[in-house]
């Protein structure tokens, strides 16, 4: 296992998300994915109750039907999958140009999301279907630290990853192609593994700190 030269700070503020740099014609190892996923199983979960799963889709029909769910997602969200957007263009020019960007990747994506060579869909035993909110985070919170540190150990190895849930419009039907027992498990993301095209990344736009930092009140 060869792992990129990063401090733990540049780990952190370059794990992107990546849509137009994965690399669709690299294998990716298992083993890495099997590295990735038992840094992934150190995070917390309340009272450490471990009720994660992790399915690794490399099957291409599997993925196919995946890439599918994924793309009608996006069109019953966005109104787009594959071809133009019906979103309103924003009159700002540098607004419009960022949404063009944002736009472009995300289709890019859309459009191979099938084609990349790993799909890990992250559940969690149980259902939150109107389940109160405070219960709710207990159970989002013992999957989604585990998912984040799947994605920072898959960057330190030079893959590259993206959050994505617009599939889960298709839960139900993704958890039959996956044989997902839908009723006691909850799936939480899609995310695309593959190997990036060169390994740099910078550090993404953000609001200013002072926007969003409180120190003892609101
Ligand atoms: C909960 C969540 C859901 C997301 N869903 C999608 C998605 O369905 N498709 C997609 O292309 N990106 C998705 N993203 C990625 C975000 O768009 C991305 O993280 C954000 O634009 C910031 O970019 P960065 O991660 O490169 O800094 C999602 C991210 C999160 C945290």
């Amino acid at each position: 296992m060869t792992l990129l030269d990063l401090t733990p700070d540049q780990l952190l503020s370059t794990t992107r998300a990546v849509r137009k740099r994965l690399d669709l014609t690299r294998p990716v190892e298992p083993e890495l994915i099997r590295e990735c996923v038992e840094l992934a199983v150190q995070a917390p979960t309340g009272s450490n109750s471990q009720r994660w799963h992790f399915i690794v889709v490399t099957d291409a029909d599997k993925r196919k039907a995946l890439g599918e769910f994924y793309r009608q997602g996006m069109e019953a969200v966005y109104g787009f999958n594959a071809g133009q957007s019906k979103q309103p263009t924003p009159r700002d020019p540098e607004l419009a140009r960022k949404q063009a960007r944002i736009l472009s990747s995300a289709q890019h994506l859309a459009v191979h999301m099938h084609e990349v060579p790993v799909l890990v869909v992250p559940c969690i035993e149980g259902r939150l279907d109107g389940v109160p909110s405070a219960r709710q985070a207990g159970v989002w919170g013992s999957i989604l630290p585990a998912v984040w540190s799947f994605m920072l150990a898959a960057r330190a190895r030079g893959l590259g990853t993206a959050w994505t849930t617009l599939h889960l419009l298709r839960e139900k039907e993704a958890a039959e192609v996956l044989g997902i027992p839908y009723e006691k498990v909850t799936q939480a993301a899609l995310i695309p593994v593959a190997y990036t095209i060169g390994t740099d990344f910078k550090p993404g736009p953000r609001k200013p700190l002072d926007e969003v930092l409180h120190w003892d009140q609101w």
